[in-house]
């Protein structure tokens, strides 16, 4: 099986980096192979809202988001992970999210996906408060978003108090809990809230 993890953090090395990449170190426990890229390495362009995609499936847009469009087709697992911004994930994964409008319209204006078998879906979400309804409505962004890229929400790791660059490291147990929601990953329920 193989993993894409997108991180869709600006911030280099930051909290969210450093959560996958111990994600990782779980999955390779049990042989998960994986492919973590940050999504600000590639040039994405937002939804224009052109309509095109509705009859045809595909983007208008020539930019980085093919390779995503294939990384995402290719993967057997999918994981988000975001910090928030404003109550929701970063503007650059949200840009990504409103690209597969391409591949939700494949799949439900042309019913293009109904022999795919769903695939398995997680979100890594990390906020410096430590607010009840924080991560609600980016829970409800990747949650509809890997949807549309054909990925059941399977699971979250959910991640509250951290804000400086690195500072999740010293929160007692949170790495560990990275590490065993990796080992976790592609079993039927990973909810780690
Ligand atoms: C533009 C911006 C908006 C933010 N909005 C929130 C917010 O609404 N609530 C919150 O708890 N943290 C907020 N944060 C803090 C980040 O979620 C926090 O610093 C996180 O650890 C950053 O993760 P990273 O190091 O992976 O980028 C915001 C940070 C930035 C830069």
């Amino acid at each position: 099986m193989k993993a894409l993890l997108l991180n869709c953090s600006p911030r280099k090395k930051g909290n969210t980096e450093i959560l996958l990449r111990r994600i990782t170190e779980g999955m390779h426990e049990v042989n998960i192979s994986y492919d973590l890229i940050r999504i600000c390495d590639y040039d994405i362009s937002p939804c224009i809202a052109c309509g095109g995609c509705d009859t045809t499936g595909i983007c208008v847009l020539a930019d980085d988001m093919d390779i995503l469009y294939k990384k995402i087709d290719t993967a057997d697992i999918l994981v988000i992970g975001s910090p928030i911004y404003f109550y929701g994930i970063t503007a650059q994964g949200k840009a990504v999210i409103d690209r597969t409008q391409a591949m939700w319209s494949q799949k439900y204006n042309l019913g293009l996906q109904q022999n795919k078998k769903a695939k398995a879906g997680y979100f890594v979400c990390i906020a410096a408060s430590h607010g009840s309804k924080i991560f609600d409505g980016a829970i409800l962004t990747a949650r509809y978003g890997m949807d549309a890229m054909g990925f059941d929400y399977q699971g979250e790791l959910l991640i509250r108090g951290a804000d400086k660059k690195g500072s999740v490291t010293s929160i007692e147990g949170e790495m560990e809990r990275a590490y065993q929601f990796g080992i976790s990953i592609g079993s039927p329920s990973s909810i780690f809230l």
